[in-house]
């Protein structure tokens, strides 16, 4: 982390929430947002497609964003059950994720195709959360590295910059698994990705570039990963489901 990167927390609440227990928790979000005058990092939910709606309500003319899950790449069309980023924007939302890990595993998502989509969700002005992570196997065979530069090369979206695209690096076996990679991997993937990203759009745009963390991150080992040099904040599943665990992880960050 550094200065000229304002941390960004984000909770993904994958397929959990209904209105009764979603809107006390955004609820708890929004108002702790508006009363701390001083908060020093973003703070975002992406509640499932049901909710987006009442959240986005919930939290207009409030410092808490809110985001989509997903979108499909095309902005409108034959293409039932799916979701437009100019249908997310509509709605208020200024974010949404693209290739989380269960998108590519359950969807059969490529970086093609998640480059797509994230191109989708620039095209409609909405910020991408753009997700690579490598499987247990791949770090087992020692190809992280490679695995993850791949998908990033391949996943970011043309016209990229740090305005308008958030990566974030979200290793497959760490996901609700309560297993994190160490300190020191996390740094290494994560400086490897700003190398990555100044290669393809300039050092100045990947300096500024948010890179999130997510896999497994909660209250107790907030404070280690948020203080990476190279980490701006968490993607968080499980615990962004508790106000008091979410807002926790944003309070690690450093100041
Ligand atoms: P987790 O999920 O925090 O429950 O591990 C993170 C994610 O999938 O974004």
């Amino acid at each position: 982390m550094t200065a000229q990167r304002r941390p960004l927390i984000a909770g993904n609440w994958k397929m959990n929430g209904l209105r009764a227990t979603a809107m006390p928790l955004a609820g708890e979000l929004a108002t702790k947002m508006n009363n701390a005058d001083d908060a020093f990092f973003d703070m975002l939910v992406c509640p499932p497609a049901t909710l987006l709606e009442a959240v986005n309500d919930l939290a207009l003319e409030t410092n808490l964003a809110v985001g989509g899950q997903d979108c499909h790449m095309n902005t409108s069309g034959a293409h039932t059950g799916d979701i437009s980023a100019e249908m997310l924007k509509d709605m208020g939302c200024a974010y949404v994720i693209v290739g989380h890990s269960e998108r590519r595993a359950d969807h059969a998502e490529s970086d093609e195709v998640v480059k797509s989509k994230a191109e989708a969700a620039l095209a409609a002005g909405l910020i991408a959360i753009v997700c690579v992570g490598e499987t247990e196997a791949e770090r087992d065979k020692g190809i992280t590295i490679d695995v993850v530069a791949a998908q990033i090369l391949g996943s970011l979206p043309e016209g990229a910059t740090a305005a308008n695209t958030v990566a974030a690096y979200e290793p497959v076996w760490a996901i609700g698994t309560g297993r994190t990679p160490t300190s020191d991997e996390v740094q290494e993937v994560h400086a490897m990705m700003r190398k990555t990203l100044a290669e393809k759009i300039g050092a100045d745009e990947a300096d500024k570039m948010r890179l999130l963390y997510g896999g497994s991150v909660k209250p107790s080992n907030a404070v280690e990963l948020m203080g990476l040099a190279d980490v701006d904040g968490a993607l968080v599943g499980g615990a962004s489901l508790s106000h008091t665990d979410f807002w926790a992880i944003a309070e690690s960050c450093p100041k």
